[in-house]
């Protein structure tokens, strides 16, 4: 028969199982197990029967009690379960975040745009050249001759209808003075091609910076000054460099410019590190431009060379092989 102590038994199993739930799972069981269709609540009721007429009532009130106070508890159980459920974090938030990873300027393109701004400040205006050339404007107007070596097949790309790779940016100097009038000064950087074998020093394809200078009375000095100014700024005022005769087709009088460096080991040698003249008559007559009136001086530099000395990088190939871990360096 139905007693008091039954009830009251039922009411503590329930809330304590509960107390235990700890998901929404095991919730849902609690639920079946008191409250549903055959619920050890919901029996209570069918009970009602064996009690004794004079207490039926306040069974049924004790029982209705106990019904709804359980759908109440476990209504609050399941919110706060749920909540709590879903401010659960999808994975562990106390790991270290990823960082996104910023892009930088290529150590060439640093190189360039330091040297340009150096340039810049004496007053020279950077300019843009054209890739694949003629012969005219890589060899012709440079005052190279025919016979020259680096005429032939092997020693420069040719496209098929007989245009070229420029092997040097002094192409530059041609389209420049063919389409301005004097005075102007110019610094030009860009990409030349050669059909070298590559290896720790070569490669078919690298950088150079031509500069270019024309004006009514300028002097081989003026070539010194810019150039002494220009080094010490890059490389530092103790910077020692020499000038060295040399000769280039396009200009007269050439020198190759060294600077002394140290290596690893501590041996101090001279390296050559540009190229340089007064713009040769015959260089200016092609292009259009007095020789009588105008002079001025050129010269032109390896940017690979230079961003090697700068940070002490054994390999040209590094530059290109997009490689991370040397490309963060910088
Ligand atoms: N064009 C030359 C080279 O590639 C460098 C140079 C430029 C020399 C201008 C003199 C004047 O070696």
């Amino acid at each position: 028969m139905l007693t008091l102590e039954h009830i009251d038994s039922i009411s503590k199993e329930f809330s304590s199982k509960l107390d235990q739930a700890n998901d929404l799972k095991s919730l849902e069981q609690i639920r079946i197990e008191f409250l549903g269709k055959k619920g050890k609540i919901t029996l209570l009721l069918r009970g009602l029967g064996d009690v004794p007429q004079e207490e039926r009532s306040s069974f049924g009130q004790k029982i209705n009690q106990l019904k709804n106070q359980s759908e109440n508890l476990f209504k609050d159980k399941a919110a706060s379960l749920s909540s709590e459920e879903s401010k659960k974090p999808a994975g562990d938030w106390s790991l270290p975040g990823l960082r996104p990873s910023v892009g930088r300027l290529h150590p060439l393109t640093q190189t360039v745009n330091e040297i340009l701004d150096i340039f810049k400040r004496m007053g020279f205006e950077a300019i843009d050249g054209r890739e694949v050339e003629t012969e005219f404007y890589n060899f012709t107007a440079l005052n190279i001759p025919l016979d020259h070596p680096s005429r032939d097949a092997f020693d420069t790309f040719y496209t098929p209808h007989g245009n070229l790779l420029r092997s040097q940016t002094s192409t530059v100097q041609i389209r420049m003075m063919e389409n301005h009038k004097p005075p102007f000064k110019i610094v030009a950087p860009g990409r030349v091609y050669r059909p070298d074998t590559v290896d720790a020093t070569h490669s078919f394809m690298f950088h150079q910076i031509e500069g270019l200078l024309i004006d009514e009375k300028t002097t081989f000095s003026d070539l010194k000054g810019v150039l002494s100014f220009f080094l010490k700024e890059l490389y530092g005022a103790n910077t020692e460099i020499r000038f060295r005769p040399h000769f280039f087709p396009f200009t007269e009088p050439s020198v190759e410019v060294d600077m002394k460096f140290s290596s690893k080991k501590g041996k101090e040698d001279w390296i050559e590190i540009l190229g340089a003249g007064c713009v040769h008559p015959n260089v200016l007559e092609s292009a259009g431009i007095s020789s009588k009136k105008y002079q001025g001086f050129a010269f032109g530099l390896g940017v690979e060379r230079m961003t090697m000395l700068k940070y002490g990088i054994n390999d040209i190939r590094h530059f290109f092989e997009n490689d991370i871990r040397f490309l963060n360096q910088f």
